[in-house]
């Protein structure tokens, strides 16, 4: 028990800061990050991930991707309001371009698909979670 109490410490304190969704924020969950925070980071790292491999001209989807979007619809978020109906048109809607994206075969059609992939994230974003924005933009691909 004291071991894993020290382990809980010692991975808070190791963890980046959280960004914040209101530029005033709530305590909304002092005790640590949402399930839903954690599922985004894995996003934006996947997602991270994706662009690469774009440039590298070879579209390479982690296996996992799809099933972590998913995740969002059950996921306890640190504020409980966001689940509203907005916000789950908003998972199926991220869902459904990720599924076209790990779809097509077409290098351009690809870089299309992922500019409307990001485009949804920052879509939801700005009417649930503004925080992230600026970090989100750096998934873009340049031109
Ligand atoms: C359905 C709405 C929605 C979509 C789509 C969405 N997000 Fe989020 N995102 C949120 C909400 C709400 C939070 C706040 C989570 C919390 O604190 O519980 C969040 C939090 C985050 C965070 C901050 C996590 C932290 O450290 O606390 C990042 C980064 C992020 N999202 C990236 C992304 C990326 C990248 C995408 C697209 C691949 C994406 N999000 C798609 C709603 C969304």
């Amino acid at each position: 028990m004291v071991a894993l109490v020290t382990m809980l410490l010692f991975s808070c304190s190791l963890d980046e800061k959280q960004e914040e969704c209101k530029s005033s924020p709530k305590i909304f969950n002092p005790n640590g990050d949402s399930e839903l925070a954690l599922a985004m980071r894995k996003i934006f790292d996947q997602t991270e991930e994706i662009k690469q491999s774009l440039k590298n001209g070879e579209l390479v989807v982690p296996a996992d991707y799809i099933k972590n979007l998913k995740s969002f619809h059950t996921s306890t978020p640190t504020d409980p309001e966001v689940k509203v109906k907005e916000f789950f048109d908003f998972v199926d809607a991220i869902d459904l371009v990720a599924n076209e994206l790990s779809e097509s075969t077409n290098i351009n059609d690809q870089k299309e698909q992922y500019k409307r992939l990001v485009n949804t994230c920052i879509q939801c974003h700005k009417t649930f979670c503004p925080g992230p924005i600026r970090r989100i933009n750096k998934l873009k691909l340049s031109k």
